[in-house]
């Protein structure tokens, strides 16, 4: 981690006090009072939540803490699809829009809830039928289509854990995740639409399942005519399902089964595979949708996330279903078919719940607000931001552009490992532009020092949470030492790896990562991943790799290269590299930058010093070099 954290914070941030009708219609009206009544009984306030919910077989245990491991709703049953569809369809929402799809070309598809839950339980029965048992790993590598979603609820159906990996990821990313966690069956589909060209991501998996031994069969969504060739092994993905009875029985899930693995960045090379668990995960994404984002029946969401993300599983999928919400999805992009492609969707679908990125907002802003004001948004009710700092600029912006001064803006922070909303500005409290906001209730999170010290207001130092809560990540696959390195950074705290100002008044001030992990619009990038991608070429002997700032996509990846004795720099080795390195992990990862360098500074013990390739990089003392090779 950085020492560099000791930041002062000047405080004279404006802040923005939504109508208090917000606050008066909230599913949860009083911060305070909430958070003191959680403080008060942590159990009972996630008790109540649970209960909210359809058990099997009820807990004995709300939480059992046994440090750094926690259980939630000990020996409850469950299953998330049937709170996702079932329980909605039995409650008088059957006819419900539970899913409305848009694609290029005016494509529109709508599932109600019950065709949502014939076609899951159709594609679950598909699955058993080529063999998919409770605990299987399947693997989805899937564009944003009702297709991905379904296979997702099929596999919560049958308690198979799915391995969603985001289809902007290469080759190697996939094959390494797919190995990692040993798949059984991978579901893709034949190409994803991306700005009118489409992406052939089939080439992409048959590439990627050369050397996966557990992989049995592929499943290939078929979008294209005529439909392309399948090969030994591979099913089609309706042919799978066709003359299966469209009902299949939840299967009866304990609360601490693992539910899904999703990969992260970490510090090492080799991406983390978080593994979650099912009934915690399921009170936490349902808590934090209706209650957080305050998602009513009248509501149409629309998260721009993708679904390969632990955003999109959260806040697409699980969370805003369990609530029975009508949920909006597009595999059109912002700025396709032109510019005003979001806005012109947000005035035709009447979006009330609008929730997406600082990078995108950024590319909003300078995309000019004569697009967004060429529609009508007045159907907004929330907004929302999550996955980096949400800079007071574009907050500002944001909130007057889009919510026209009047939407409440949630900008959430939470990660991949805690599964659900953790920091956040509740509805109708005041918000402060830079500043996330406080813990929501049921968390207890805190700025502190190295030592776990609380900083005093106005200081900054390290974001940690105190303890346990249900949707937090259990263990990380095969590798549960890396697990526990989070909760034993910092004695007796979860160090989430992030820096943070605390505010006079509690509010949370996110200034970014802390370790060697580079958000790049958004995307968690490890420097070891690119490094080792860079360093898998012929032609390369070293790489280090810094994150640089970035006025659009907050980050942008620079690459410091050395090469092999016999290489030459040239504008063709470059593009080279790039080219290579997209190829392995996929566009999201390649370098805007690459400088080819006789050097690299390293501490005494051979380990790269990013601290001051950046500080030179951005002409800022690197600090303490002592351990600096000569
Ligand atoms: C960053 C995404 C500032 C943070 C849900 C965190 C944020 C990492 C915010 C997790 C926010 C996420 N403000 N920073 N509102 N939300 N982050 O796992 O550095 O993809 O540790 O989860 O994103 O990224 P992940």
């Amino acid at each position: 981690m950085t020492e560099d954290f000791n930041v002062k914070l000047v405080e004279d941030v404006k802040s923005y006090t939504p109508d208090p009708l917000y606050r008066k219609n909230a599913w949860m009206a009083d911060y305070e009072k909430t958070y003191a009544k959680f403080l008060a009984d942590p159990d009972g306030f996630w008790e109540r939540m649970a209960k909210e919910l359809d058990w099997i077989r009820p807990w004995d245990k709300v939480r059992d803490w046994n440090y750094p491991y926690a259980k939630w709703f000990t020996n409850a049953k469950l299953n998330i699809s049937a709170n996702c569809l079932d329980r909605h369809v039995n409650n008088s929402r059957l006819n419900k829009v539970a899913l409305i799809w848009k694609g290029e070309a005016g494509r529109e598809r709508i599932f109600t809830y019950q065709k949502l839950l014939s076609q899951v339980a159709r594609f679950a029965n598909g699955l058993k039928k080529i063999g998919v048992k409770k605990g299987d790993c399947v693997c989805i590598y899937m564009p944003l289509v009702p297709e991905q979603i379904i296979a997702m609820l099929a596999c919560a159906r049958i308690g198979a854990v799915h391995n969603v990996v985001f289809g902007g990821f290469g080759a190697q990313a996939l094959n390494m995740r797919i190995r990692d966690a040993e798949a059984k069956v991978v579901i893709t589909a034949d190409i994803s639409i991306r700005r009118g060209k489409a992406i052939q991501l089939k080439a992409i998996v048959d590439e990627a399942v050369l050397n996966t031994p557990t992989v049995e069969t592929v499943v290939v969504l078929r979008r294209r005519d005529p439909p392309v060739d399948l090969h030994e092994n591979e099913l089609d993905f309706y042919e799978l399902m066709a003359g299966l009875p469209d009902t299949c029985t939840p299967e009866v899930m304990d609360a601490e089964d693992p539910f899904f693995i999703l990969y992260t960045s970490g510090s090492t090379g080799k991406p983390k595979g978080i593994v979650h668990t099912c009934g915690g995960y399921m009170v936490g994404t349902y808590y934090t949708s209706k209650y957080i984002f305050d998602i009513k029946d009248k509501d149409t969401y629309w998260c721009t996330a993708d679904t390969g993300w632990i955003t999109g599983h959260s806040y697409i999928v699980y969370g805003p279903l369990a609530v029975g919400a009508t949920v909006f999805i597009t595999e059109l992009t912002p700025d396709f078919p032109d510019a005003g492609s979001y806005w012109s969707l947000i005035e035709e679908q009447k979006i009330s719940i609008f929730y997406t990125a600082p990078t995108a907002i950024r590319m909003f802003m300078k995309m000019g607000e004569s697009w967004p004001d060429k529609y009508d948004l007045s159907s907004l009710r929330i907004i929302g931001s999550v996955g980096e700092p949400l800079n007071p600029e574009a907050f500002e912006w944001y909130y007057r552009v889009i919510g026209k001064n009047r939407c409440p803006i949630l900008d959430t922070w939470w990660q991949t490992e805690t599964g659900m909303h953790m920091i956040t500005t509740m509805i109708g409290e005041p918000m402060r532009p830079g500043f996330a906001g406080k813990p929501i209730p049921g968390i207890e999170a805190d700025v502190v020092d190295k030592d776990g010290r609380p900083v005093k207001p106005g200081n900054g130092g390290l974001l940690v949470v105190k303890s346990p809560w249900p949707a937090m990540m259990r263990t990380v696959y095969k590798d549960d030492e890396r697990y526990r390195k989070y909760w034993y950074t910092i004695d007796g705290m979860y160090a989430v790896g992030d820096l943070a100002v605390k505010g006079k008044d509690g509010y949370i001030m996110i200034l970014g990562r802390a370790d060697d992990i580079i958000i790049v619009a958004g995307h968690n990038i490890g420097t070891a991943e690119v490094e080792s991608a860079l360093v898998s070429h012929h032609a390369v002997a070293e790489a280090a790799v810094i994150g640089k700032p970035d006025p659009v996509k907050g980050n942008s990846i620079k690459a410091f290269v050395i090469l092999r004795v016999g290489n030459q720099p040239s504008e063709r080795l470059k593009q080279d590299l790039l080219h290579h390195v997209r190829n392995t992990l996929g566009p999201i990862a390649m370098p805007h930058e690459i400088d080819f360098v006789d050097k690299l500074p390293k501490t005494r013990s051979g380990k790269i010093m990013r601290r001051v390739l950046k500080a030179k990089e951005l002409g800022y003392d690197p600090g303490d070099v002592s351990t600096l090779e000569e």
